[in-house]
């Protein structure tokens, strides 16, 4: 196992989404020491509620002709130019991991299966952090688009709740400040009233 680097603490505090990556690629041995930690996440009944597909490499310089297609508004009437501008959100990024989580029909189920892949979500997320690996969670509009699903090979009944994006960066952007607890925290009981 690889020397922990950063405390639980210092890697939940620390971690920034990355949005400007800087094209350096990132192995895809890295990404499978991150999964074979992250998928440690908390799940109910061991459903292990997750599926990965990763492109790295030469793998994710292919992927990026999929992402042009369905990342890049009119794609095909852009200037040469325009398009390497458009694509910059996906070329500067140096891997990515789509995350498929089934869809039970039961709702209960639903939910924590999507609160379960969350949790690995955010580990891998922290893992990566560790490694200095920036990642950015991902929700555009194309990922429930029937096409792009069926490029995949996304099943009915799957879907995809996160393009992970991995990658190097250069800068680590400024923390958004959270709302302190004072708002969002009541203290149940006696022990919140006035002496
Ligand atoms: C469910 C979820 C979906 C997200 N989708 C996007 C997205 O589509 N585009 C994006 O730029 N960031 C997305 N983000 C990243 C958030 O914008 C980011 O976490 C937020 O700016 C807080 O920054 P921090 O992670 O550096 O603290 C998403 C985050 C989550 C948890």
């Amino acid at each position: 196992m690889n020397e922990q680097a950063l405390s639980v603490r210092e890697a939940i505090r620390t971690r920034r989404s990355i949005k400007n990556f800087n094209g350096q690629p990132v192995d895809q041995e890295n990404i499978e020491e991150i999964l074979e930690d992250a998928v440690w996440a908390p799940n109910h009944g061991n459903r292990n509620p997750w599926r990965f597909i990763v492109a790295a490499g030469k793998q994710y310089s292919e992927f990026l002709d999929v992402l042009r297609e369905y990342g890049v508004p009119k794609w095909n009437e852009l200037s040469a130019e325009d398009l390497e501008k458009q694509m910059k959100k996906f070329t500067n990024a140096g891997a990515v991991a789509m995350v498929i989580v089934p869809e039970d029909a039961r709702q209960k189920e639903r939910l924590e299966d999507f609160a379960a892949a969350s949790t690995c979500i955010q580990n891998i997320q922290l893992l990566a952090w560790d490694k200095g690996i920036g990642t950015c969670w991902k929700t555009p509009a194309f990922l429930d688009n029937p096409k792009f699903r069926e490029d995949l090979g996304v099943q009915p009944g799957e879907r995809i709740i996160s393009m992970l994006q991995f990658g190097y960066y250069d800068e680590i952007p400024k923390a958004r400040p959270r709302k302190p607890l004072e708002e969002i925290v009541t203290y149940y009981g006696s022990n919140s009233e006035e002496e």
